[in-house]
């Protein structure tokens, strides 16, 4: 399965996911990654990792369509058939969720369908939760929603800051995203309404 990660930033998960295409058993291959900022660190990494690393500057486009064609374009020229996003900031059209439907995933650092949207761990430790974590999902067009293929939880504890929170939560975030693609590129985990069956729980 040749699968494009896209990120806009630091790229901790791509390196989690690049990581764990390495082995030979893994049954999807980093065939590219792509951001849409230029100078996202994950970018150079991504180089430096022997992956094939293209940037679609989103600031260039005079919308959303232009933008989301343009990276149409550049995954059919790479080929691609699945897509893993990670640390993407960019919404999308239903346009172009439609083209990756079934075949879209995403890390989202909270577990869904709690905490959508953005400053989750800020959020969890406002209300004073005491189980957080992260969730691999499906990308549907409504945003942090769709079927969930892998979930981690984690322990909220006394004094935790918000950074100490995302740093416990992003160690199971380089976990599951591997575990999740494994699951969908091998077919074990399946799409059956909006739900997966075959999908996957740590904690
Ligand atoms: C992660 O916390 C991910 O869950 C969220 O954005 C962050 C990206 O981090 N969507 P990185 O770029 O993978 O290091």
């Amino acid at each position: 399965l040749r699968t494009a990660i896209l990120i806009s930033g630091r790229g901790s998960n791509m390196d989690a996911l690049i990581e764990a295409a390495r082995r030979p058993d893994y049954p999807a291959e980093i065939a590219l990654v792509l951001s849409n900022r230029p100078d996202a660190p994950g970018l150079a990494k991504a180089k430096t990792a022997g992956v094939a690393a293209a940037a679609v500057d989103h600031k260039i486009y005079a919308g959303r369509e232009e933008f989301e064609r343009s990276l149409q374009l550049v995954l059919e020229a790479y080929r691609i058939d699945f897509i893993c996003l990670a640390g993407f900031m960019r919404l999308f059209t239903p346009w172009f969720i439609e083209q990756w439907r079934g075949r879209m995933l995403n890390i989202h650092p909270a577990l869904l369908p709690s905490y959508r949207g953005l400053h989750t761990h800020e959020r969890a430790l406002a209300d004073g939760v005491k189980i957080h974590g992260c969730t691999v999902h499906f990308v549907v067009p409504e945003m942090d929603e769709g079927p969930i293929v892998a979930q981690a939880a984690v322990p909220v504890l006394d004094g935790d800051t918000p950074e100490t929170l995302a740093a416990r939560v992003l160690a199971q975030e380089h976990a599951i995203y591997p575990l999740a693609l494994r699951l969908v590129a091998s077919g074990v985990a399946r799409i059956e309404g909006n739900r997966v069956l075959g999908a996957l729980a740590a904690s």
